[in-house]
């Protein structure tokens, strides 16, 4: 590829320990749907004739199969191979430096000296640029997919949830009663912004670098929108330094999945806490947890601790990634190869991740009197009690200090607020009436909270139909998205 000013062969072990086929023969896909691209473009530059360029494209496009049917295997059905051959093509071809190097080796096995044309006019470091982008675009819109799926499950689960009620927790320490769609739907609301937090970077990574060259653009007078509109960006970079050396895509895709995971890791953690003998809040699902080989008794929350643990995992990836690009001088330096595996593992993480979570989510079963239960005691809604006395014109702080005061008569004589007797609890404030014990029922507990956002039943149903509408939208808008995608996940590319 580039040996030509070069007296010494490069050091066996630096040669092969410097490559990147390894781990960028899985942009294979990115890399020919670009190639594809650039041929057209140099060809409109007059660089190929129209049969050359038939030649050309008609090379790339078996590029794939040919890579696939080296290995010996049964291709099946291309989209379905690609993926279990990636290690076959790379133990078979130790001297392709990188996919760049080996997409022309196999495309001039195919076409001869003709693929040495498909050079002119770009540079590797464009080439990796854009390749990245492909691949983040559709992990992106992979994620969202499974974001979206998800999101439906945990509606459907609060919508199944109809009135269920469970305590709520600050400090740990049980604070309201809430309903368990409320509880449910907090995570919808986290997601709908991680949502909108991978759109948006799709919308920002979505530009073509091709035709950027090595650093300061291309040596030909190329139609730039040509590859642009190949590949469905919608239109080339603006700064041939900053395009081959950016990764701010990679960069905002891993932070966003980092935030994303740890939206999941609190879920976890709060469904491994809710399942406790101590909380008793749920039954695990067998088909997602495993027993001990030790204790005979034991059924174990591995999917939640896992997806805990592989939370941290999306934070690595994030940090990785921002300490390569720190103080990087631009434009391209070749510590950037190093931020390649990052990407790729923070998005088959967070793939394997949704991929399970939503049929988990689905196969929870609350033990709903036990969480009424616990919503029902430990004076849950002194809240609401106190909110009684402010509507009788009782100053709140004031209210607060009678209804402790109530609270700790309670503990002292072992009973609740509702169990105190009128006369008791006039002893705190001549403002208690008969109506107090209607006003701090598990339902007035609950529909005192009564605004936008809160958890009174009409609230909350109203809540999970706003939910279920943004889907909705949501799903409609990806759906567009993708129809105007590559399939780069198939070995027909454009
Ligand atoms: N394999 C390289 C990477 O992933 C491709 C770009 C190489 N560019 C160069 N100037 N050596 O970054």
């Amino acid at each position: 590829m580039w040996s030509g000013r070069f007296r010494e062969p490069l050091d066996p072990a630096f040669e092969d320990w410097q490559r990147s086929f390894p781990f960028d023969v899985r942009l294979l896909p990115q890399e020919v749907a670009a190639s594809k691209a650039h041929a057209r473009a140099i060809a409109a530059a007059g660089i190929l004739t129209e049969t050359e360029l038939s030649k050309m494209l008609d090379g790339l496009d078996r590029v794939i199969p040919l890579s696939i049917e080296e290995t010996g295997k049964n291709a099946g059905a291309a989209d379905a191979a690609l993926p279990s051959h990636l290690a076959a093509i790379v133990s078979l071809n130790p001297h392709a430096e990188d996919i760049h190097h080996f997409v022309e080796l196999q495309l001039t096995k195919l076409i001869g000296d003709l693929a040495l044309k498909l050079h002119t006019g770009r540079s590797r470091n464009e080439q990796i640029a854009t390749d990245m982008r492909l691949f983040v675009r559709d992990a992106i819109d992979q994620t969202l997919e499974g974001l979206l799926a998800w999101r439906q499950a945990l509606v459907d689960s609060a919508h199944a949830a109809d009135a269920s009620v469970m305590p709520s927790y600050t400090h740990l320490q049980r604070a309201e009663p809430v309903l368990i769609a409320h509880w449910l739907l907090a995570y919808v609301a986290m997601l709908e912004r991680d949502f909108t937090r991978l759109t948006d970077c799709r919308a920002r990574l979505n530009l073509c670098p091709l035709g950027s060259g090595a650093i300061a653009g291309a040596t030909l007078a190329l139609d730039r929108s040509i590859a642009a509109e190949a590949l469905h960006f919608a239109g080339p970079t603006a700064n041939s330094m900053d395009a081959t050396s950016d990764r701010d895509f990679a960069l905002e895709f891993t932070q966003a999945l980092s935030t994303l995971g740890l939206h999941i890791s609190r879920f976890a953690e709060e469904l491994t806490l809710h399942s406790t003998a101590e909380f008793g809040f749920l039954d695990l699902p067998e088909q997602f947890s495993t027993g001990s080989s030790a204790m005979p008794q034991k059924k174990n929350p591995d999917l939640t601790e896992l997806i805990r643990g592989k939370a941290g995992r999306l934070q690595g990836a994030a940090v990785t990634l921002a300490t390569i690009i720190k103080g990087l001088p631009l434009a391209y330096n070749k510590d950037l190869q190093e931020g390649q595996e990052p990407v790729f593992e923070a998005a088959d993480t967070i793939h394997g991740i949704l991929v399970v979570l939503p049929a988990f989510t689905r196969a929870l079963r609350f033990r709903t009197e036990v969480m009424k239960a616990a919503a029902e005691k430990g004076y849950l809604n002194a809240m609401a009690a106190a909110t009684y006395l402010t509507h009788k014109g009782v100053p709140f702080r004031k209210a607060h200090e009678k209804i402790g005061q109530a609270v700790r008569h309670g503990l002292e004589t072992g009973r609740e607020l509702n169990e105190l007797s009128i006369e008791e609890l006039r002893r705190f404030g001549d403002e208690f009436g008969e109506d107090f014990f209607e006003a701090i029922t598990l339902n007035a507990t609950l529909d005192c909270h009564d605004v936008v956002g809160g958890t009174a039943r009409n609230r909350v149903r109203d809540a999970v139909q706003d939910a279920s509408r943004r889907i909705a939208s949501d799903k409609a808008s990806l759906a567009s998205k993708k129809s105007a995608k590559l399939g780069l996940e198939s070995a027909a590319l454009v």
